[in-house]
């Protein structure tokens, strides 16, 4: 009999942790698993789309890559909930800030995600669905951000599809409600988690702040991101048998 294993993941079932963390970009996903997993081997590279299952603080963890945008995002999170059984995910991005008070480097935990429509159009509701973090993941990664030293921005997040805009005028408009910082991903896992009756989270560091036009240099890029993967990984840890 063949292994048990989805469309577009390598991976047999049971090669996959409980909680799975994802960056948007497959090459983060062999840097964090080279630099913070003990143990780690390669699940899956099925379209360059990396993953490797190991374990932080004694505890099994896997990292996968979305890729960009919610399309991307959709098939890996339906696939890691629907055939492995994976309990949490937490995507671990980037985001640009809409907002003045949200500055280069701040780490947003994204408890909303409003989206222009695409992916969740398809679950077809009568009405607006509105995607939400996970409480008790969100609440645990919140109390791991404060232990780190870090003081993390709650709120909402917008999930587009278009990184390039011609009407110079939506991120305005978001702001106007509150959205503190634009990604591309969170809307479609949260729904899919929902879906499936499992956990849920976005963390996103500030790349760029889209007020002022600041962008983060590399250097402090990849600092930033090693303290989200901190906080994401004590997360892994914090929600074993939650
Ligand atoms: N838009 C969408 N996603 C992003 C951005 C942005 O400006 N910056 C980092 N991720």
């Amino acid at each position: 009999m063949q292994p048990l294993k989805s469309m577009h993941i390598d991976a047999c079932v049971g090669q996959i942790a409980k909680t799975v963390l994802m960056p948007g970009d497959p090459l983060r996903s062999k840097y964090i698993a080279e630099t913070y997993l003990e143990n780690p081997v390669l699940v899956n590279n099925i379209r360059g789309v990396q993953g490797y299952t190991g374990s932080w603080k004694g505890v099994p963890v896997t990292v996968m890559a979305s890729g960009m945008g919610m399309p991307s995002m959709g098939i890996y999170s339906w696939e890691l909930y629907s055939v492995y059984d994976v309990d949490n995910i937490i995507r671990v991005g980037s985001a640009g800030a809409i907002r003045e008070d949200i500055k280069l480097m701040d780490i947003v935990f994204a408890q909303g995600a409003s989206t222009a429509g695409g992916y969740i159009n398809a679950f077809d509701l009568p009405g607006i669905y509105a995607p939400i973090a996970d409480y008790t993941l969100l609440s645990t990664a919140v109390g791991v951000a404060r232990e780190h030293g870090i003081d993390p921005k709650v709120g909402a997040v917008l999930s587009e599809d278009n990184f390039y805009h011609l009407d110079g005028t939506v991120n305005k408009k978001w702001q106007s409600v509150g959205v503190l910082a634009i990604e591309m991903e969170a809307a479609a896992l949260y729904i899919n988690a929902a879906y499936h009756k499992k956990r849920a989270l976005a963390i996103c560091t500030v790349s760029d702040q889209l007020v002022t036009g600041e962008k983060l240099p590399n250097d402090k890029r990849q600092m930033g991101f090693n303290q989200m993967m901190e906080i994401a990984l004590d997360t892994a840890v914090a929600m074993a048998g939650k």
